[in-house]
């Protein structure tokens, strides 16, 4: 491909480097059956481009599970590893972002019957890695793999929060509409959650 260097990924090849954006390069990773577990250093982006993984996981390591998701501070998730580590198990997909020495950069779940509805439960990156282009690529993957799914649905927080506001920005970018704009209304029942600042997720 004129302009990429060698090695570089191209859009769509078959079982190889797909994809470059923002400032990452993405390629699919073999299905991961058993969890590799991530060597130890903390990883720094170093402002050099560098490859980001996306794999197809079923079995998940607590330990880095619980720091990735504790860096984007869910801890009604953290409070409770076995629960959170079931739940990815008892998911219908998990995709991980890694860097090539295997370091989990960020992770995105669903929950589909694979026909009619996919629902994107969780979608997060380390904040070390925001603004790299692999929340994009994360859900770019989750759009095509249930292109053939009428719903495709999420919730995230209310626009007034500082959450809201950057989580809009991303998947209004990402093409979504919010339920309004779609003549939709989300509803939850109220659940009892413990005061924002100590637990927020
Ligand atoms: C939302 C989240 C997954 C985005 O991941 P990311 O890897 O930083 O996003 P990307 O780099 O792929 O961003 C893609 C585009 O979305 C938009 N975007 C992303 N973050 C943004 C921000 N903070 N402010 C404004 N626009 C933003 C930009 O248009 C960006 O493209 P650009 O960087 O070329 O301008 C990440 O912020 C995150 O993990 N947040 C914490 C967990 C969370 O709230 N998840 C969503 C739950 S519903």
């Amino acid at each position: 491909m004129p302009g990429v260097p060698e090695g570089r990924l191209t859009p769509g090849a078959e079982g190889g480097p797909r994809a470059a954006w923002g400032g990452c390069l993405v390629r699919e990773g073999a299905r991961n059956e058993g969890w590799s577990p991530y060597r130890g250093e903390e990883a720094e982006w170093d402002g050099r481009e560098s490859s980001v993984v996306l794999t197809e996981e079923t079995a998940f390591d607590p330990k880095e599970v619980v720091e990735l998701y504790d860096s984007v501070g869910w801890r009604g998730y953290t409070r409770d590893v076995d629960s959170l580590c079931r739940g990815l198990a008892n998911s219908h997909l998990v995709i991980t972002a890694r860097d090539e020495s295997g370091g989990l950069l960020g992770l995105a779940r669903t929950v589909s019957d694979d026909e009619s509805i996919c629902y994107v439960q969780d979608l997060l990156v380390n904040p070390k890695f925001h603004r790299r282009g692999i929340g994009r690529a994360l859900l770019e993957r989750l759009k095509e793999r249930y292109a053939h799914c009428r719903f495709f649905l999420l919730s995230t927080d209310h626009e007034s929060t500082p959450e809201g506001k950057r989580n809009h920005a991303f998947y209004r970018q990402l093409g979504f509409l919010s339920y309004e704009e779609k003549q939709m209304a989300g509803f939850g029942l109220p659940r009892i959650r413990p005061p924002r600042g100590r637990a927020d997720a």
